[in-house]
């Protein structure tokens, strides 16, 4: 059951590299994290299902593929995820948006939920959950545990960095969720940060601090 895709892609690893270093614009950072949210759609959407439907071209007429299935819902968590949202929507434009907000705490490191939106046929669709750092896990495992409630039983989640650690205790309580993940690093630090990682991906795109 348990999944774990990490995306070699030259493109995808050159630009997590740009992201890990210190001295980068907010600009610069945030236009990144679009870019590989893009190109993180193409890979996670790399198994859709397809239909064979009749087409006409100007020529003649014919049997073409196209996407069958379950339609998707993007579902950022707040803040970060948000980054990922324009590339992955300029890819799959018909996409629903589910926004999940939630913060870490930083003396328990639990996630607080804060806003909760989704459409009203999430639990039809397939399930996108968006967020760049896959650290103790606690906030990824809270937003898949919520869109449960709400009945969704297809997901899967993208992020562009994980810890170890992390990834171990997502699939241990979500195991049917599969991950997509640029790269995963050697471990957390003693506050929940991901080393070498990338900092604070939320305040390195706003400029908060
Ligand atoms: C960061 C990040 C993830 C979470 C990851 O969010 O964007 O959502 O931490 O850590 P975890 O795996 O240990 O839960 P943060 O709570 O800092 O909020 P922000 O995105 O609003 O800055
Ligand atoms: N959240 C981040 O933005 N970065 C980390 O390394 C861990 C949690």
């Amino acid at each position: 059951m348990r999944q774990l895709h990490v995306v070699k892609h030259p493109l995808v690893q050159h630009k997590l590299t740009l992201m890990r270093q210190e001295v980068r614009s907010t600009q610069g950072f945030r236009r990144l994290l679009n870019e590989v949210g893009m190109l993180l759609a193409y890979e996670v959407t790399r198994d859709l299902p397809l239909e064979q439907v009749e087409i006409e071209t100007p020529l003649a007429p014919m049997k073409a593929p196209r996407l069958a299935g379950k339609k998707l819902v993007f579902a950022p968590i707040l803040r970060a995820g948000v980054g990922f949202l324009d590339g992955m929507l300029d890819l799959v434009p018909s996409a629903r948006v589910a926004h999940i907000g939630l913060y870490r705490d930083p003396q328990t490191l639990q996630a607080v939920e804060y806003y909760f939106k989704a459409p009203p046929d999430v639990a039809e669709r397939l399930v996108i959950v968006l967020d760049p750092m896959l650290a103790t896990a606690n906030s990824a495992v809270a937003a898949v545990d919520r869109l449960k409630e709400r009945g969704c039983r297809e997901l899967r989640l993208v992020c562009l960095l994980a810890a170890p650690e992390g990834v171990e205790r997502f699939h241990g309580t979500h195991p049917d969720v599969p991950i997509w993940t640029a790269a995963v690093d050697e471990r957390l630090n003693e506050h929940g940060y991901i080393v070498p990682g990338l900092g604070d991906a939320g305040d390195r795109m706003f400029g908060t601090r």
